[in-house]
């Protein structure tokens, strides 16, 4: 068994709550009029930059210091909390199945000869989000997946599409349809039924999270399952072009549509017999449609008519529901977290996001781990998004609610951590509204203020980092640095994440003095904040563990 004691720091004393504050997708570039944070006011965290030198750092927040395939790899939700809560980089989804595609083991495993069952009989459906972002799934991957599903034999594949323009540039799913259609185009010439059957906006079909919004998943389940949404069409390239003109319509919120044949029947809907993958490679967005798709016992919307199918998920997306049953690629076993940790220690905890981001601050930060590792221990309180809206029509969100918890949770003295997610930043960036975006990062930016206050009045100590960055940088841009105009000479405006580092920040009244970040970790990342956390809790992380970013000086 794992020996969850934690050595005590020699220097570093017990007893101080320890705010610990994740602003997601609040990245570090360059001042100009596309960085949000710069143009926004923003004088709790500027004071917290210009304060203390040695109290204020950058880290890395993308690619392989956070997991991801390569140095190309904007950061995300996903693995920058993966990393701030379990303290070690662990190859990703997106690693993972590129490793196993690539090796042919995807084929081999249980997972799919499960799916492969139904393919003498059934049809193969593939759903998923269709783009190269890379943060829930990877054209190429689906690629392969089908080149690799017609050699093992698939004779009639259906894809259902979900559109991007988040990971992405809004407008670019055109462009994935073209190349999805064509690739399947030539499974046709080599005898395979292939063919898109269903598509949608993945804000607004399939993909919610957190339950925030069953409505949506529905939308999906009406269009791939049942054959039934509001637009027909005979191809997918004419579906996304001809809805993509409703100028309140774009990639991310498509309105759901079916592929028909030439007698105005759907072409794929899911029938009984059928083998369905969900190809995202991320958890978070694909937890209810797998839900909808695996319970029997299920009351969140009618489902109207439940296919017999043999279904497995990409990866297996929540390890503690066991939820896909069958999966193609192991996922990766993130084990002995922070929390995990800090808990079997005496540290009392307390979590709190609103629904869009509660998952992050709990399921990611835990290591895909639903649920409390000792109920008696911990309160993770969510706040109820609002549903049903993009956040730029209200991009204060619930950052206030938030910061007004985490207040209370901290001058209750209940608790020794206090955790929060503040996803201004993040999901009004993702809308790509620059002028809501700026009121939303100086809303993120009041509610840290509210946690240092209530932190100061109880000598405490304050860590704010966050996730991986999208606010600081709203511009696509050429490798000058400059905005890359597109051919009618506009800006490109940027909804996704970015490659930029991101700031961490520590003080507080409960800070002793001569703590420091070192300058021997100059490459540090979120992972390394794990063990800089529980050195504030007066303990040294596991040896394993990336190393901390603070040491102690004599003076
Ligand atoms: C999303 O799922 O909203 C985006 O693809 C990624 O955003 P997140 O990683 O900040 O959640
Ligand atoms: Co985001």
């Amino acid at each position: 068994g794992v020996s969850w004691k934690l050595e005590d720091h020699p220097k570093l004393p017990k007893g101080k709550t320890v705010a610990v504050v994740v602003l997601d997708g609040w990245g570090e570039a360059n001042p100009d009029k596309y960085n949000c944070i710069h143009v926004a006011e923003t004088p709790t965290m500027d004071s917290l930059k210009k304060g203390a030198p040695e109290k204020w750092r950058l880290v890395k927040a993308h690619g392989k210091a956070v997991g991801l395939p390569t140095e190309d790899d904007m950061g995300n939700s996903e693995v920058g909390h993966n990393a701030l809560g379990a303290g070690r980089i662990y190859a990703q989804g997106a690693k993972l199945v590129d490793f196993a595609l690539a090796s042919g083991k995807i084929y081999e495993g249980e997972g799919f000869k499960y799916i492969k069952e139904c393919f003498d009989k059934g049809t193969l459906h593939l759903i998923g989000l269709l783009s190269d972002g890379g943060v829930h799934s990877r054209l190429d991957q689906l690629q392969l997946l089908l080149k690799g599903a017609s050699e093992n034999c698939a004779k009639r594949i259906r894809v259902h599409i979900l559109t991007d323009g988040r990971d992405v540039l809004d407008g670019t799913s055109v462009g994935f349809v073209e190349t999805l259609e064509n690739d399947l185009l030539k499974l046709q010439e080599k005898g395979v039924d292939a063919q898109i059957a269903s598509g949608g906006g993945r804000m607004y079909v399939t993909m919610d999270r957190y339950e925030n919004d069953w409505g949506v998943v529905k939308r999906g389940w009406d269009a791939q399952v049942l054959g039934e949404a509001p637009h027909k069409f005979r191809s997918a390239v004419e579906a996304v072009k001809k809805l993509r003109e409703d100028p309140n319509v774009n990639d991310q919120y498509l309105p759901p549509f079916v592929i028909v044949d030439e007698s105005g029947k759907p072409v794929g809907p899911i029938l009984d017999g059928d083998a369905v993958v969900t190809f995202n490679f991320r958890a978070d967005r694909m937890v209810m449609i797998a839900k909808a798709l695996e319970y029997e016992d299920f009351d969140k919307f009618d489902r109207v008519r439940v296919p017999k199918i043999h279904y497995a998920g990409m990866l297996q997306y929540d390890g503690e529901l066991k939820l896909p049953k069958h999966y193609l690629v192991d996922p990766p076993e993130i084990e002995r977290t922070s929390g995990e940790y800090l808990v079997h220690n005496g540290i009392r905890t307390f979590a709190c996001s609103e629904t869009v981001k509660f998952g992050h601050v709990t399921f990611f930060w835990n290591g895909n781990r639903s649920g409390y590792f000792d109920a008696s221990m911990e309160e993770y309180v969510e706040i109820p998004s609002d549903a049903g809206i993009t956040f730029n029509v209200q991009p204060k969100m619930k950052a206030l609610e938030i910061a007004e918890k985490a207040r209370d949770a901290i001058l209750s003295r209940k608790f020794d951590q206090v955790r929060v997610n503040l996803p201004n930043g993040d999901m009004v960036g993702h809308t790509g509204d620059i002028e809501a975006t700026v009121v939303a990062c100086k809303a993120a930016d009041e509610a840290v203020k509210m946690i240092l206050d209530a932190i100061e009045q109880v000598g405490g100590i304050y860590v704010v980092t966050a996730d991986h960055g999208n606010a600081e940088d709203m511009v696509k841009r050429n490798k000058s640095g400059q905005p890359a105009l597109d051919k009618n000479g506009n800006i490109q405006v940027l909804t996704s994440h970015t490659l930029q580092p991101v700031p961490i920040a520590i003080g507080g009244p409960g800070l002793m003095h001569g703590v420091r970040f070192r300058s021997d970790v100059p490459d540090g990342g979120l992972a390394n904040v794990a063990a800089t956390v529980m050195n504030l809790h007066a303990f040294i992380a596991p040896s394993d563990y990336e190393p901390t970013l603070i040491e102690v000086v004599d003076n």
